[in-house]
């Protein structure tokens, strides 16, 4: 976070500030509410002991009741640390149900094979590398995510590296690129192995191997979630011209490049169908375009002489954004995780983390549940005037007022743009400032653990980020009090990957320094509200 960026925010004024003003005036009404509080409280009392005292011998009957009343957790025992820390799935076990919707024998975790027939079997990886940038981060970030003897692809590179072919098994094989010096290149700026990377498609066809539905390429500092690869690209025919892929998050490189153009990095797919036609033609087609800059655009020059048009899948990740992406990250959009990207320019992921251990932090809250990894979920507690967003498999946020998930679900700006420039109208989504009140900034919890509970559920622990060092003398209950929170998440339906939908959260328990969040499909006629 770059104070010229901060400078920024404070400057523009407009809708972003709206809940702010509202927030104070809340609280500055919340001194005569004070007053009207004493008198109900007073009331409630009379009441409690009217209706509890005949039955305060029997504990059962003040369960039925509290059941009855919809008071789901009233024992505090249940939110105790011990409790909390025991993951015992027996003390989290939802009380949402009945749900109109989503029976139990529709929520278990995706299939392997979609309804094409997709599986991993049937994708090959191209990695696009070069002898200098394999050693550099190559191997660092490619081996986080490949599973040797599970997965097909190979790294391509300009030449041979110095442990070539003694090479760990936990990574893809090597292949050595053809020459490209029949090419022309006349790109003043762009890397002359934009020819080779952009090639790499049809080597990879050329090598014929069998049952290959999907080549998929990505670069060498490219994290893919697989699992999520696999299900997206089983929606898709592969028989058909398919060319599935995002942009950059870069407004300026979205208009440079195409609005139509799969941006490399981010990691791309091929149908075999389309492979086959675009491997009988690449070559002759990289004669018309020494011009152009990187191999990227190159296929996708050639991909348009093919008359094929961009499918984009907003979950590969160009990552043309600097610094913290928690902004970014804890608002996905509202669609499978496909890619991360350009890892070196952004902060770790945990910001107590090495970048490598982040990843693989994160990674292993995909594997337990890869559709809900980063998924965002929405709630309040209406009671203390909070705003929890928790952003499964990474991070909850508290925010202090109650904010509309049409607000909180809009990237806030802890990030720069790719330039470093202040101007957020150089990113290619809608995006907020961060508030000019540090009071109002959300309390940040990052992800400490996760568990399976079951086939259908999983348990992650989130732990505060750091404590606040401002003064926020609020009559408001302050988040900093809380040290963990503690999210139960059913795992969506499989038709999840078809028809995305915001899985709603309900705040099942919490004391002064811990809260218990579920998240689940949201019963029929819930609204985030
Ligand atoms: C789900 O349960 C219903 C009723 O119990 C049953 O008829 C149906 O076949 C089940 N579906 C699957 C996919 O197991
Ligand atoms: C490469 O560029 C040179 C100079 O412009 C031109 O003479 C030559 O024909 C080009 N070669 C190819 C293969 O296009």
């Amino acid at each position: 976070m770059s104070s010229s960026l901060q400078e920024a925010s404070r400057k523009t004024p407009g809708w972003a500030d709206k809940p702010q003003i509202w927030l104070n005036q809340i609280i500055r009404t919340r001194k005569r509410s004070k007053l009207i509080a004493m008198v109900c409280l007073t009331f409630v009392f009379a009441c409690a002991y009217i209706f509890l005292a005949p039955i305060s011998k029997e504990p059962e009957s003040f369960l039925i009741i509290a059941r009855r009343l919809g008071i789901s957790s009233f024992n505090k025992d249940s939110c105790s640390k011990s409790a909390a820390h025991s993951f015992s799935p027996i003390l989290q076990q939802p009380t949402r149900i009945p749900k109109a919707s989503n029976p139990p024998n529709q929520t278990s975790s995706p299939p392997v094979s979609g309804s094409t027939g997709t599986t991993l079997d049937n994708i090959v990886f191209g990695i696009g590398a070069s002898a200098e940038t394999w050693d550099q981060h190559g191997q660092r970030y490619t081996k986080l995510w490949w599973k040797p003897g599970k997965m097909r692809g190979y790294v391509w590179l300009d030449e041979p590296v110095e442990n070539w072919p003694n090479f760990p098994d936990s990574l893809p094989p090597i292949r050595i690129s053809e020459t490209t010096s029949q090419f022309n290149f006349t790109n003043r700026f762009g890397p002359p192995s934009a020819i080779r990377i952009s090639r790499i498609v049809s080597e990879t066809y050329r090598l014929n191997l069998p049952n290959v539905h999907w080549f998929v390429m990505g670069d060498d500092d490219t994290v893919f979630f697989t699992e999520n690869l696999v299900q997206v690209l089983a929606k898709y025919d592969h028989n058909l011209f398919h060319y599935i892929g995002s942009n950059s998050e870069s407004h300026r490189q979205t208009h440079d490049f195409s609005t139509d153009m799969a941006f490399g990095g981010a990691g791309f797919a091929i149908s075999h169908v389309l492979a086959k036609a675009f491997e009988r033609m690449q070559d002759s087609c990289l004669h018309r375009y020494p011009h152009l800059y990187g191999s990227d655009e190159r296929v996708h020059a050639c991909i348009s002489e093919l008359g094929v048009p961009l499918t984009k899948e907003p979950g590969f990740h160009q990552i043309d954004i600097r610094g913290d992406a928690f902004g970014f990250l804890s608002a996905h959009p509202l669609t499978p995780l496909l890619s991360l990207h350009h890892l070196s320019a952004i902060d770790p992921l945990f910001p107590t983390m090495s970048q490598d251990k982040a990843l693989l932090h994160l990674l292993n809250a995909a594997h337990v549940d890869p559709s809900g990894i980063l998924q965002q979920s929405i709630c309040y507690d209406k009671k203390r005037s909070w705003s929890m967003s928790v952003s499964w498999g990474y991070a909850v946020q508290v925010y202090r007022g109650i904010l509309p998930s049409r607000e909180l679900q809009n990237p806030m700006r802890t990030f720069a743009t790719w330039k470093g420039s202040p101007d957020h109208i150089e990113f290619n989504f809608r995006t907020r400032p961060l508030p000019d009140d540090p009071c109002l900034h959300p309390i940040r919890f990052y992800l400490e653990s996760v568990e399976h509970g079951g086939d259908h559920h999983s348990t992650t622990m989130y732990k505060r980020a750091k404590a606040m060092t401002n003064n926020c003398i609020w009559e408001t209950a302050s988040p900093t009090t809380l040290d963990s929170i503690l999210v139960l998440k059913e795992k969506a339906s499989t038709t999840w990957f078809k028809v995305p939908h915001r899985q709603c959260c309900d705040l099942t328990c919490s004391n002064a320094n811990h809260l218990q969040i579920h998240v689940g499909s949201c019963r029929e006629g819930e609204i985030i509200a």
